[in-house]
């Protein structure tokens, strides 16, 4: 790291090159590749049968209502727009949507929502440590590091075998300290599709309020594994255990509005006077952030849920987009038994027992994208491209 003494002996050209995040390449390279019968199914994004992501058909209408309405693109401030905060409560918190212990603000996507409960984190207490289970996002240990929390690992997922290390994961928790971060994902887990069972969820839930653990809940795919509800029922189920807790929600999937960043970050502590304080500093780590969120997707998003008919259209397309990607996870299990794991997970991904060269060589000689890791999104793929991939990878696997 660098002290103030190294910075004024330095200049801009002397930065060390930074190696660019993994799936961010990948999408400038699958970018990159001519060849017309490429496969992209390596960053996450929804795609239909024939492949596009299309602009939900309720959100183009959205859109327009908002173009046609709003009067103002004056500030809103830190919080955003507070109504689409208020209306996600209830779809998120189920039963908990009332309790005036967890405040929340409207965030950009799920990315800003972790970066500003880390802030919060650090801020609270710079020493607390994050257990992380691995595999995880790529993108979490960069935000972890970015506010300078030291992150524990531990083996969340056992590749080749589709199983969770659920023993090993509860004695991590076990060892937590109070105040260290237990960072769970809701649902669809990301990277490996294997989710906690709602007995498993349970018991992380006990262990997190015995150890006095914060969790830290990542859910940005509610909705895409087994239903609104069902995806954040773990998340509802640590609400009822514990006092605090962080939840970073992003809502670019399930409204498919992945450029415009919309997600909320909500807080719960043990009484609603400590959650307001909180939420000072909150609002405080946001403005020396990014001020304020944008606008646009979180508006049209609000115009859906404030709308019954609006909303019951969103929930229609919603479940169009869950029921492909449950049958695509079908169509690939019962391919290959090597593969049967894959229809019992959830979400857009799943990981492949590939080493990284197979990975390159699925990528040379089959123009088949996915991250090194195995990793690769079930709904990248088009109905026309199923068979393809699945004979690449069985191919592959046998070699
Ligand atoms: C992914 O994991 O592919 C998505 O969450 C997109 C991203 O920002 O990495």
């Amino acid at each position: 790291m660098l002290t103030r003494t190294d910075a004024k002996a330095r200049g801009l050209a002397d930065l060390p090159p930074v190696e660019s995040d993994s799936l961010l390449k990948l999408i400038a390279l699958a970018n990159a590749d001519p060849r017309p019968d490429k496969i992209d199914v390596g960053v996450g994004v929804f795609r239909d049968a024939v492949g596009n992501t299309p602009i939900l058909k309720v959100m183009k209408e959205a859109e327009q209502r908002l173009v046609d309405t709003q009067e103002s693109k004056s500030y809103l401030g830190s919080a955003g727009d507070k109504r689409f905060a208020e209306l996600l409560r209830p779809i998120l918190l189920g039963e908990h949507a009332e309790d005036e212990r967890i405040a929340g603000l409207q965030t950009p996507g799920g990315c800003g929502a972790l970066r500003l409960g880390f802030e919060l984190i650090a801020t609270a207490n710079p020493g607390a440590r994050v257990l992380v289970g691995t595999p995880t996002w790529p993108n979490h240990p960069p935000i972890i590091g970015a506010v300078r929390l030291e992150q524990v690992d531990y083996p969340y997922y056992e590749i080749g075998q589709g199983a969770i290390r659920f023993e090993d994961m509860l004695e991590a928790l076990a060892r937590g300290e109070p105040g260290d971060v237990a960072l769970l994902h809701g649902c669809c887990h990301n990277p490996t599709g294997a989710d906690l069972n709602p007995v498993q969820w349970a018991e992380v839930a006990d262990v997190c309020r015995e150890r006095g653990l914060i969790p830290l809940v990542d859910i940005a795919y509610q909705g895409f594994g087994q239903g609104l509800d069902e995806d954040a029922a773990g998340l509802r189920g640590i609400l009822s255990q514990c006092d605090e807790v962080i939840v970073a929600q992003s809502c670019d999937k399930n409204f498919s509005v992945y450029r415009d960043r919309v997600g909320c970050l909500f807080v719960k502590t043990g009484s609603a006077t400590a959650t307001a304080a909180a939420m000072g500093h909150v609002f405080q780590r946001a403005r020396e952030m990014w001020s304020m969120p944008p606008d646009h997707g979180a508006a049209a998003a609000r115009i859906i849920l404030d709308d019954p008919e609006l909303r019951a259209r969103w929930l229609v397309e919603l479940t169009g987009m869950r029921d492909r990607i449950n049958a695509v996870r079908q169509r690939i299990a019962s391919a290959d038994p090597r593969l049967a794991f894959i229809g019992r997970q959830y979400g857009m991904f799943s990981m492949l027992p590939l080493s990284v060269e197979q990975v390159l060589k699925l990528r040379e000689d089959h123009g088949i994208y996915m991250a090194d890791s195995g990793r690769f999104n079930v709904v990248g793929l088009g109905d026309h491209e199923i068979d393809r991939f699945i004979a690449a990878v069985v191919g592959a696997l046998d070699a």
